[in-house]
Formats: C-alpha cells, sequence, structure tokens
C-alpha cells in the first residue's frame, strides 16, 4: 500500500500498486494455547510493471524459526527482520517463501492475530492482524487463494475450521488431528480466520437459487449452543433476502459463523468463517431482549452480506473502508427494514446519527467518509465510516431510484468480481448504469461535517405567492475550513388550509420529481403561485437526506403538520422537534410542552397505532442528540431540563399510561411475534413514565417479580435501580444471582449501575472495578462498565469535579496496555469535549492532558493527539 510520510501520517494520495502478487497461499498450524507454530508457504510473483521492487512482507512479533527460498534455506545476511518487517533482497523471480514461525496466543491481550478466548483459539485479522500471525503483503489488494492445515491436540480442539469449504481431516496419531480446508477465492489476508476448540453446532441445510447445497452452521461452547437457533435462522433470511433484493448468491458449499465470548468489535465477515461477539449471536426469551434479537439479525445479516459487498468485491486500500462498511450498512438496513417496520428502523438509524454521528461529525475527531490520510487505521471504523456511509449510499439510492440502483449495484459486482475496488469504481457503476453524472455527489465522500439546510418561507396573500429559500451551509472541521455545496435530495410536501397535501409543483426551482428537489448550489428558492392560503411545508421525508434541518415553525404549526403529514417517520420527528424546541428555549415552551402533550394524549388514546412507534413518540431526545444541538453544553441544566418535561408529560397521561400498559399485557406475552415485541415496547416506555411517578415504584416491582422474558425483566429492573425504589437493591442482588453465570446478562445488570443517572454512580462504578466482576481483558465487560458510564451518564461522567473524567482516563491508561482498540474507542467518548460549559470543559482537558506520555498504543496516541490539538 504506502509507507507512513515523515510527519507519521498514511496518505490516499500515495497508494502504489504492490510489487509482488501472492497467487497462492499455504499455511500449515501446530495449534497450542501457549506458542503455536506456523509454517507458511507464499507463492511470490513480481510485478515487472512495478520495477522490481525489493521483497518486503509485514510481519509483527513473530518469532522467526526457519526462512528458506524455493527449499533453500535462507543464509542470516540475505534477509532482515526487524519485528515489524521482512526484507529479502536480491529476489527477481517468481518463488515460493518458505516461513515457520511462533506466536503466543494465551499472551494475547490485543485480541488481534491469534488468541486465546475461553477454551478456544480464535483470530481476528481485520484491519492488520494477520501480520501478528504469519509473514504475508497485509493490504486488500493483495488477494490469493487459500490452503490451510490445522494441527491440534484432539482432546483440547475437537474441531477445527478455518476458511472456505473443508477437504478432509485425519488422525496424527499420538492424540494428534488435523484438518484441511481450501478457499478458491481470492481473499486478502484481513478475510482469513481459524477457530478452534470444543464447539458445539446447530446447522441446517439448505439449496441456494443457484443450486447450490449450503450448510449453514453457528458453532459455540456446549453450554451456550442452545442459545444459537435465532441467529440461524437469521443467517437463513440474510441469505434468502440478498438472492431476492440484489441477485446475490453463496459462493462456497458452507457457511461457518462462531460465538466468541472475548471479542473486540461486533463481528467479522471473514470468508466463509465469520466470528462474532456472542452478543450478536446467544439468544433465547430468558436472556435476550427484544432489542438483542433484532440486533442479532442485524448484525448475522451484515456479517453475511459482506459475502459480497466486502469479500468478492474487496477494496483497493483502506482508505476505501465506506466502500464495504457503508454499503453493508446500507444492505442490512434495507433488509431489516423489509422484514419489519420500515419507519421504526428508520427512527432507530436517526436516533443514532444524530445523537452519535452528528456530534463525531462536529467534534475533534470528525473524518470524512473517505479519510485522505490516516495513521492507525483501526481509528476509522467509525460511525461516520459506517452510519454516513450508508446515508451516502441511500442518498444515491434516492437520486437514481431503485431500478438504477439495482442496475448499478449489479454492474458494480460484475465489473469489479474478484477485484479489490475503489469508491470511484463504485460511483463509475452507478453513473454508468443510471445515466447520471455524479461528480458532485463524491464530495458526500470527501467533505466532513454534518450539512445544514436554512429554510425560510414567505407568503404574500395578496398575490398569492409562496416561496421557500433553502441554503445549505456545512461548518468547518479539523483540516477542512472551506465546504462546497453537495449534491442534496429534499424530499418536502406542502399541506393546504383543509389538510390536504398541495400537489401542484413548483412554478420555478425546479423540483425532479414529485415532492423531490435536488440542492446543488448554495441557495435555491422554490416558488409557486396562486396559492390561496399559506402552505405548511413538511421536509426531508423518511430522512432522505442526513443533514440538519433549520426551520423557523411556531410551536402550533409543528403540532398541526405532526397530524398532517403522511411520512410515519416525519410524523415521529415533528414531535422530536417540537420536545427539542421545548427543551432549548427555540420554541415558546408551554405552547411547545402542550402541544406535545396532546400529540401524546392522541396517540395513546390511538389502539390502532403501532405500539412500538407510540413508545418511539414517547421516548424524548436523548442527552447526545440535544447535546449535540446546542453551542455549549450545560449538562446539569440540560438533564435537569430533559427529565422536568419527562415528567410534567406523565402526569398529564397517568391514566392513559396505566391503561395501555395494562391493556396490552396478553399481547405482549405472545412471544417473539412482532405484535408481542411492539406490545413488550409501549409497555416499558409506559412503566417508565409511571415509574417516575410513584416512589413505591410498584408496578416496576410486580413486573420484575413477575419474572418472564429478559425484555420485561431489565425494563422492570432499569426503572427499580434508576428510579432509586425501595427494593432497587433487592432486585439487582437477585437478578444478580440468577445470571451469575452468564456474562452477557451480567454485562445487562452492570450497565444499568453504570447509567444510574446520579453523580454518584461513580462510586458504584469504582466499587465494580474493585470487584469480581471487572474483567478488563473482556471488551464485552469494559464497554457494560466503562463504555456505558461514558457515553450513557450525562451525570455520572461529567461531574462538576471531573471525577467520572479521572476515572475514565485512569482506566484508559491500564486498558491501553491490554487492547489498544478497546482504550481508544473509550478515549473517543471525550470527543465533544470542547463543547462542554466550565467546570466541565477544563476538567475534561486535565483529564486528557493527564493522558500525555502515558499512553503506549499508535491508537490511543492518535485519538489523543487529535482531540488536544487546537
Ligand atoms: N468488518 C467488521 C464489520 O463487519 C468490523 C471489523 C472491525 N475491526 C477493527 N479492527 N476495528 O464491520
Ligand atoms: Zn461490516
Amino acid at each position: 500500500m504506502s509507507v507512513p510520510r515523515d510527519d507519521g501520517f498514511v496518505y490516499l494520495a500515495d497508494y502504489t500498486a504492490p510489487a509482488w502478487r501472492i497467487p497462492q497461499v499455504e499455511l500449515q498450524f501446530e495449534l497450542a494455547a501457549e506458542a503455536t507454530e506456523v509454517v507458511s508457504r507464499l507463492q511470490l510473483v513480481p510485478d515487472p510493471a512495478q520495477g522490481g521492487e525489493a521483497l518486503v512482507l509485514d510481519g509483527v512479533d513473530l518469532e522467526l524459526l526457519a526462512i528458506a527460498v524455493d527449499g533453500v534455506a535462507l543464509a542470516a545476511d540475505r534477509y532482515r527482520y526487524d519485528g515489524r518487517q521482512l526484507q529479502v533482497p536480491g529476489l527477481d523471480r517468481a518463488c515460493v517463501l518458505e516461513t515457520r514461525v511462533r506466536i503466543r496466543p494465551a499472551a494475547n491481550t490485543r485480541l488481534e492475530g491469534l488468541y486465546r478466548s475461553g477454551r478456544l483459539l480464535l483470530t481476528q485479522c481485520e484491519a492488520e492482524g494477520f501480520r501478528r500471525i504469519s509473514f504475508m503483503a497485509d493490504r486488500p489488494d493483495v488477494m490469493p487463494r487459500w490452503r490451510i492445515v490445522l494441527r491440534a491436540a484432539r482432546t483440547d480442539y475437537p474441531v477445527l475450521l478455518a476458511n472456505g469449504n473443508p477437504l478432509g481431516t485425519a488422525d496424527l496419531g499420538g492424540g494428534q488431528h488435523e484438518a484441511t480446508w481450501e478457499n478458491p477465492h481470492p481473499t486478502p489476508a484481513y478475510l482469513f480466520a481459524i477457530a478452534a476448540g470444543p464447539l458445539e453446532r446447530v446447522t441446517q441445510t439448505l439449496d441456494t437459487a443457484e443450486g447450490r447445497r449450503v450448510e449453514l452452521n453457528i458453532w459455540a461452547e456446549a453450554a451456550d449452543v442452545a442459545r444459537c437457533a435465532y441467529a440461524l435462522g437469521a443467517v437463513e433470511r440474510a441469505l434468502r433476502w440478498d438472492e431476492r433484493r440484489f441477485g446475490r448468491g453463496y459462493d462456497l458449499d458452507v457457511f461457518n459463523v462462531v460465538a466468541a465470548q472475548d471479542f473486540t468489535m461486533g463481528a467479522m465477515e471473514n470468508k466463509g468463517l465469520n466470528i462474532f461477539n456472542a452478543r450478536y449471536i446467544l439468544a433465547d426469551e430468558a436472556t435476550a431482549t427484544d432489542a438483542d434479537f433484532l440486533a442479532i439479525e442485524s448484525v448475522v445479516a451484515h456479517e453475511y452480506l459482506h459475502n459480497w459487498s466486502g469479500n468478492r468485491v474487496t477494496l483497493r486500500d483502506w482508505f476505501q473502508l465506506s466502500l464495504k462498511e457503508g454499503l453493508t450498512v446500507f444492505r442490512d438496513t434495507e433488509f431489516s427494514s423489509d422484514l419489519h417496520s420500515r419507519a421504526l428502523k428508520r427512527i432507530e438509524v436517526v436516533r443514532l446519527l444524530r445523537g452519535r454521528q452528528f456530534a463525531e461529525d462536529a467534534g475533534a475527531l470528525a473524518h470524512a467518509v473517505r479519510p485522505d490520510r490516516y495513521r492507525e487505521i483501526s481509528n476509522f471504523y467509525t460511525l461516520t465510516i459506517y452510519e454516513k456511509g450508508a446515508e451516502i449510499v441511500r442518498v444515491l439510492h434516492t437520486l437514481v431510484g431503485d431500478t438504477a440502483f439495482r442496475a448499478g449495484m449489479d454492474r458494480y459486482f460484475a465489473d469489479n468480481d474478484g477485484r479489490a475496488a475503489t469508491l470511484e469504481e463504485f460511483l463509475a457503476a452507478h453513473q454508468a448504469a443510471s445515466g447520471r453524472d455524479l461528480s458532485q455527489f463524491a464530495r458526500w465522500y470527501s467533505q466532513a461535517g454534518t450539512p445544514e439546510l436554512r429554510i425560510r418561507e414567505h407568503y404574500d396573500a395578496a398575490s398569492g405567492d409562496y416561496t421557500l429559500t433553502v441554503d445549505q451551509h456545512t461548518p468547518p472541521t479539523p483540516g477542512q475550513a472551506q465546504k462546497q455545496p453537495l449534491l442534496i435530495p429534499l424530499r418536502f410536501a406542502l399541506y393546504g388550509a383543509d389538510g390536504a397535501p398541495v400537489t401542484t409543483p413548483p412554478d420555478t426551482g425546479a423540483a425532479q420529481a414529485p415532492g423531490l428537489v435536488e440542492l446543488t448550489r448554495a441557495r435555491h428558492v422554490l416558488r409557486w403561485t396562486g396559492l390561496t392560503d399559506r402552505p405548511l411545508p413538511a421536509f426531508n421525508q423518511a430522512f432522505a437526506a442526513p443533514v440538519k434541518l433549520d426551520l423557523d415553525y411556531a410551536a402550533d404549526d409543528l403540532a398541526r403538520l405532526a397530524r398532517l403529514e403522511r411520512d410515519p417517520f416525519n410524523r415521529w420527528d415533528l414531535l422530536q422537534r417540537l420536545a427539542t424546541g421545548a427543551l432549548l428555549g427555540t420554541l415558546d415552551a408551554e405552547s411547545a410542552t402542550s402541544a406535545l402533550s396532546d400529540a401524546l394524549a392522541d396517540l395513546l388514546d390511538d389502539d390502532a397505532a403501532d405500539p412500538a412507534f407510540v413508545a418511539e413518540c414517547l421516548a424524548l431526545p436523548d442527552f447526545d442528540t440535544l447535546a449535540e444541538a446546542v453551542d455549549v453544553v450545560e449538562v446539569e441544566s440540560l438533564v435537569a431540563r430533559r427529565e422536568s418535561l419527562v415528567e410534567r408529560l406523565a402526569e398529564d397521561h397517568v391514566e392513559r399510561l396505566e391503561r395501555r400498559y395494562h391493556a396490552l399485557a396478553a399481547t405482549a406475552r405472545q412471544g417473539l411475534s412482532g405484535a408481542a415485541m411492539s406490545a413488550r415496547a409501549l409497555r416499558n416506555a409506559c412503566l417508565a413514565w409511571l415509574t417516575r411517578l410513584d416512589p413505591q415504584a410498584a408496578l416496576a416491582q410486580a413486573q420484575f417479580a413477575a419474572g418472564g422474558m429478559m425484555t420485561e425483566r431489565l425494563a422492570a429492573l432499569r426503572c427499580l435501580l434508576h428510579f432509586d425504589a425501595p427494593d432497587a437493591a433487592a432486585a439487582l442482588q437477585s437478578f444478580r444471582d440468577a445470571f451469575a453465570h452468564d456474562p452477557l446478562v451480567t454485562d445487562k445488570w452492570i450497565g444499568l449501575v453504570a447509567t444510574r443517572p446520579h453523580p454518584d454512580s461513580r462510586d458504584a462504578v469504582l466499587a465494580l472495578l474493585a470487584s469480581p466482576w471487572w474483567k478488563a481483558t473482556n471488551p464485552n465487560r469494559v464497554r457494560a462498565l466503562l463504555g456505558s458510564f461514558a457515553r450513557g451518564n450525562a451525570l455520572g461522567f461529567h461531574r462538576r469535579d471531573g471525577g467520572g473524567y479521572r476515572l475514565l482516563a485512569e482506566q484508559i491508561l491500564g486498558l491501553d496496555a491490554l487492547n489498544p482498540q478497546v482504550a481508544a474507542r473509550l478515549l473517543g467518548s471525550f470527543e465533544s469535549w470542547r463543547r462542554l460549559a466550565q467546570p466541565q470543559r477544563g476538567a475534561a482537558r486535565a483529564a486528557l492532558e493527564s493522558l500525555q506520555g502515558g499512553l503506549v498504543s499508535p491508537d490511543s496516541r492518535d485519538l489523543l493527539q487529535r482531540l488536544l490539538e487546537d
């Protein structure tokens, strides 16, 4: 790819093609937890076009035991290995490089490369983990075919899995056995995987639309295998959906998935052998919430769908990361929307965008969806690359329409199958299929920051002239002071005085399709003439463009529009806007509050509305979303205003909340059906509002005591803990004891303790850190305790005395030496520190500065530097 410049950054502009091709790799593992030996045979072919460069391979902290070229051992002066790279000068023709190295899985706390999790041995190679296993041109544009032999003691490692198709097994005598795997598809090293250990499986066979018989397996340790059935069903649904919606089939004889308790990220799409964080596989009604089930389905789909958007067509270099991640998030979101409620999925995504991605785009770590430089690629697995990247694909879909979009995808897959592609090639395929010039659209990839649309209306009653003036603006971000106008598809609808949509298109301002205008310039004016009444405009239906809207509605207009608007997403959004206006003082607080309250009354009275949608309308914008919408964040007052608004609304509707809570009880017992999940969502929303008004928390206590599904138990426990109910401690104790053996459920109560909305919760976090529950080497546990505290507990993390920041900084220091990616993630929770009011801003800076000189990993050092840069 390219080497870092003197400033420590790798630059997109420095890309050069590989000097050596590697058509074939053979690996042989002698697996054991303390020490594993890896023999590698690389077929090397120099690329004459690259001018005979010396052979340089990546290999980090490998113990090199033997090295040979074409079967002849290399003398010590024929190669150099410095612990990072292997150089073999003087090679100028095709040859086979054979190396033997020793690595130490049990000592690997980074969980990158080959590592141990419980009794399993597993790998994680994306982005640059393979170089910790063996020597390789560890870059995504080098795509060999692979043959992998695994050898191990049969009692410790009865199951031996690798990428591709199984070729056979053999007994080696002396308690040893081996398995051979072959991956016939050209595959970069970041998609390499093996898994070994006492795994059991759930399995299913199906025939693909192309007529291939495929075995689907989900593997887990014996105690967990009973909770894999739901994930197996999700694999099948994803496979069928990709056949139907994108015409993409599966291309191996087996699809294996392994669940691991120790895993840094969510999951990994290794070719034919996905490895998952157990939290995105294991589920049953007693231990997983409804939200867990939906997340499992969507992550399983995400990884499965990568088989085309990521594996068959991979990346030329890591700057293209969103080419696979944004596209695959778009695809998994469409999958979930097709299978369940499209509007609810949109609401879920927009909450994540507004609460987290917009904050990232406005903070110290803002970066383009295709960055032009990085110091550490692991720091770019961000909401911007993933979620904003998916939004950009959605913008493209909106611009060209579904038919042309599908044609563009077909063309992209056809033109790039087996290749390492770039975003330009993705756009070229869509440009060819749609006939549209996408050059301005491409700015979405290079320009960081969330665009803002300021819309002002003018109505002249005498002439009937009505204009909407739309100005676009993207604020500066680190390293990008000036922004250019983006191509933004803006959806709109006008509602007349009679409540009916105005169907006349604007006379000027060119709407490209009914209700859609493509903004290309800093200012557009849409003009209608002859309107007999002032209409009410609504914008950005289904959140078709990932932008912020600055509108000057009055509270009454918003409330009226919330009733008229046909788009369900927007009906929700207009209520969010009312709430935000009431909370931030941009609307008259009293009229906004009573308008919101009236709207919620109607929703709660409407038994025909989807209860889950009603629940979403009850859930006001969260702290992060509100904090992102203000210039200076006054933490306590923001939280207090939000609390008092919820309290006022709850008081307004006690009877309604009670009625819905009880009326939905029967439906809520109907297992995992959509109707039952919806019923539980609204019941739990009602429960939270009712509990805040009842010091005895009687309803929550009863729901907790009734046991039942995890969705209900956990929601009740949250109410008891977060509203300081009299029974909270006893409830926590019984929950803790009931699930002490289950790390995933343990993470749930730890998350509740860490997010109790009170400055004192810091002490509970400290107590857990000193308890046997703390496991610094388990990323899920770290996220449950420290991640939830930093990201989900405004009053605890942002304590006025800085105690929350200091706690986090101290933990980051320790974690950095164990698992740099986990430490760097936590450091990211300081991304918006500059917008905090005093005393928090000073305290956050002090906590960050205390880390200077102490951090060892490039990951954390890169983030700290960016956080403190002016
Ligand atoms: N490609 C994985 C996914 O499906 C994530 C891998 C993350 N790896 C990392 N080093 N951050 O999104
Ligand atoms: Zn992904």
